[in-house]
């Protein structure tokens, strides 16, 4: 696999895109974000001190229905990585954030290239917080280096592209999922309720409890609090 290390980019998940016509799974790594880009248009603080990653990634034959396992696949490679170097346990905020302790240690942008109703290929993108400078985000973000004080960066590098290439099973996924049975406070166009978190369904959707009555809810609809 060809990796590519930058120091500074506007964002790793645009840049990838620019290797789409080689039909050949790549990683792009970036010092630096100047204009990092987070999910639901949101953007992504990128300082020195985070690890950047884009990984452009091409399949074969499949199915969009179930693109929800790329997402899972990448959320299991950062807990894994993380887990080498502490032993303070990650947690996944559904569907794309890794916490440490309540705080965000981790985002994950997926963009899929679709072809029908097949995956042509996705570009995963992975902020990971190593030795972030993080007090202008308040309580919210954490880094690695609170766990693990001696963490290097170029060693949890190589173990998140080394996890991120091997396999993971949707099991592993639900491992590091905690919320489960518990209660959350969901937003909906701007409204916020508690509900029971209950279920993950195979395509990604979260399957909730608002006050006995059961719904199902996507990601890109609603935001929720643990
Ligand atoms: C989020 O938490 O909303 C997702 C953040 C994803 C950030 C990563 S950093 C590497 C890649 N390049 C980007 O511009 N975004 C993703």
């Amino acid at each position: 696999m060809k990796i590519e290390y930058l120091e500074e980019i506007s964002s790793t998940n645009d840049y990838i895109k620019r290797y789409l016509t080689e039909q050949e799974d790549r990683i792009v790594c970036a010092s630096r974000q100047t204009s990092g880009k987070g999910t639901k248009g949101r953007s992504f603080l990128s300082e020195e001190g985070g690890i950047y990653l884009s990984w452009l990634k091409f399949y074969r034959d499949f199915p969009a229905n179930c693109a929800f396992r790329i997402m899972a696949h990448a959320a299991v490679s950062v807990c894994r990585t993380v887990s080498k170097f502490t032993f303070v346990r990650p947690e996944i905020k559904w569907p794309n954030d890794i916490l440490m302790e309540r705080k965000k240690l981790c985002g994950i942008l997926i963009e899929n290239i679709l072809c029908g109703d097949r995956v042509h290929a996705s570009v995963v993108g992975i902020g990971l917080n190593v030795r972030n400078e993080l007090s202008s985000l308040g309580n919210i973000a954490v880094s690695l280096s609170e766990f693990a004080p001696e963490v290097e960066m170029e060693k949890v590098r190589e173990e998140l592209i080394e996890n991120l290439q091997r396999e993971s099973e949707m099991n592993e996924y639900f491992s590091f999922i905690r919320f489960l049975g518990k209660q959350i406070v969901v937003t909906e166009n701007g409204e916020s309720y508690f509900a029971r978190a209950d279920s993950i369904l195979p395509d990604g959707r979260l399957q909730i409890d608002q006050l006995g009555v059961k719904r199902i809810v996507s990601a890109g609809e609603i935001s929720i609090k643990l």
